[in-house]
């Protein structure tokens, strides 16, 4: 039986305030020096395919890493958010297709345990395509999605009902953040949160440089077009010229601090039009796109202890890869 279904999105004009909010945020960052744009936005309908065919790659590892945890380790996950304790609200920040945190609903549905599953996701075309997924694939559960930003939805999370709070943040989505930002992020996280809280965070962990420059960087061109999605995406929401052909992916990995970094360059002298703006490009200049950030497992333990978490267990990967770190709120 279930027991609620609701698709909150807020006022009647969310979509207006996303397209204007999105038109901004292109605007200033291509004024910036260096030029940039934020991954966010790179989740469109073609934008969410190209991701599924990422995680399908032979050299995206991090989906199979994190696939081995959820398949393989379940039971020590449903004991690192302490399912058996008190009822929860199972909270998946970026939830995409579910296809790691099924296994785990799966799980806690067998056990019997009174939790209720509240997928956010910024792209609402994804949390369509999830919900229809999780009513065949796990019957009966108790399922409130929510359209938008992770905080917005977050504390509509906290209005909608007091039980305690287990957040999952996985597929190494932190990477997307700038390091200072992922701090600034996790403290606001905490600030969010009761004490007691659990949160389940994945982080893709440092290890031989090629083999994560080559999971961003495909043979067959796919993170490219990944890349690219985002200047057909600004053409056909923002009114824009972008020549899509003009413009090639690079990728970079910095051993040191662990970032890796795409970038879209200019192959020639050209102008686009965006809306009633226009922007210059120089051959070769780049636009940076997206930071993929890697961490030690030292690194997660110092930012949970700056952002007011203690970190109380943590499982890898049979590679040792990709860790799932479980902290509880201070
Ligand atoms: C969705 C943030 C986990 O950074 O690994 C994959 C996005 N970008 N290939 C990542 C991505 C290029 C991905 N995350």
């Amino acid at each position: 039986m279930k027991l609620s279904e609701t698709n909150i999105t807020g006022q009647i004009d969310t979509e207006e305030i996303n397209i204007s909010n999105f038109l901004n945020d292109v605007l200033t960052g291509l004024r910036q020096h260096p030029k940039q744009l934020q991954s966010k936005y790179f989740y469109d309908q073609r934008g969410d395919q190209l991701f599924q065919d990422i995680m399908g790659m032979p050299e995206y590892y991090l989906t199979r890493c994190e696939m081995d945890i959820f398949e393989n380790r379940t039971a020590d996950i449903a004991f690192g958010i302490q399912a058996d304790n008190t009822p929860f609200d199972l909270i998946e920040l970026g939830a995409g297709d579910a296809s790691k945190s099924m296994h785990l609903l799966r799980h806690l549905k067998d056990l019997e345990t009174d939790f209720r599953y509240m997928p956010i996701d910024i792209s609402g075309n994804i949390l369509a395509v999830l919900n229809e997924k999780l009513d065949k694939e796990v019957p009966g559960l108790d399922i409130v999605s929510l359209e938008g930003e992770y905080f917005e939805m977050l504390h509509k999370a906290s209005q909608l009902s007091s039980r305690r709070k287990v957040i999952l943040f996985l597929g190494s989505n932190i990477g997307n953040m700038e390091l200072e930002e992922a701090y600034r992020f996790c403290f606001e996280l905490r600030k969010n949160l009761n004490k007691g809280d659990v949160v389940m965070i994945g982080f893709d962990l440092k290890k031989e440089p090629n083999t994560i420059l080559n999971a961003y960087n495909d043979k067959e061109g796919v993170t490219a077009s990944f890349n690219l999605n985002l200047l057909e995406r600004i053409n056909k929401e923002l009114d824009a010229d972008f020549e899509v052909g003009k413009f090639e992916h690079f990728e970079t990995y910095d051993p040191i601090t662990g970032a890796c970094r795409s970038y879209l360059i200019s192959l020639e002298d050209q102008t686009v039009s965006i809306s009633d703006a226009v922007f210059h490009f120089e051959a070769n200049e780049p636009v940076y796109m997206e930071v993929s950030q890697k961490f030690s497992m030292e690194d997660t333990h110092k930012m949970a202890v700056q952002s007011g978490f203690k970190a109380v267990h943590s499982i890898m990967d049979s590679r040792e890869w990709f860790v799932d770190v479980f902290w509880t709120a201070l």
